[in-house]
């Protein structure tokens, strides 16, 4: 199992959202660092308090370019960010109750949500930026 790359598959074409998905990326390939460096649980820790900020900014930019836009797939996008805050949301109260997270599985989990996601839906927004 690999870290995960910003390909050209994964683009939006708009600058500031394809930088926030590469932080993104970095952000959670860091978990995949941890695991094999055994620090995997103080990066659970940290990976999870950043990501639950960093993606409601994210989220709020993404969604606002895609109603200036006018994307179609907008509404869809919403909903699927929504759930995914609610991931992160479960894995937080998760640990907080003291339930051991292993950093693999949360890489998996949180790697595969983030690729299926831009490649399916964030990028359909490239043929409409103007
Ligand atoms: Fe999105
Ligand atoms: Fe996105």
């Amino acid at each position: 199992m690999n870290t995960i790359t910003l390909d050209k598959s994964l683009l939006t074409n708009v600058g500031l959202i394809d930088e926030q998905h590469r932080e993104l990326i970095t952000r959670i390939n860091k978990l995949h660092d941890a695991m094999k460096e055994g620090k995997g649980r103080e990066v659970v820790q940290s990976t999870l308090n950043f990501l639950v900020s960093y993606v409601v900014k994210h989220f709020t930019d993404e969604e606002s370019f895609m109603e200036k836009y006018e994307c179609p797939i907008k509404d869809v996008n919403k909903k699927a960010h929504k759930d995914f805050v609610e991931k992160l949301k479960d894995f937080e109260s998760k640990q907080a109750r003291g339930e051991v997270l292993l950093s693999l599985e949360i890489y998996n989990d949180l790697s595969k949500w983030v690729i299926n996601h831009i490649k399916t839906i964030d990028t359909k927004m490239a043929a409409y930026v103007k």
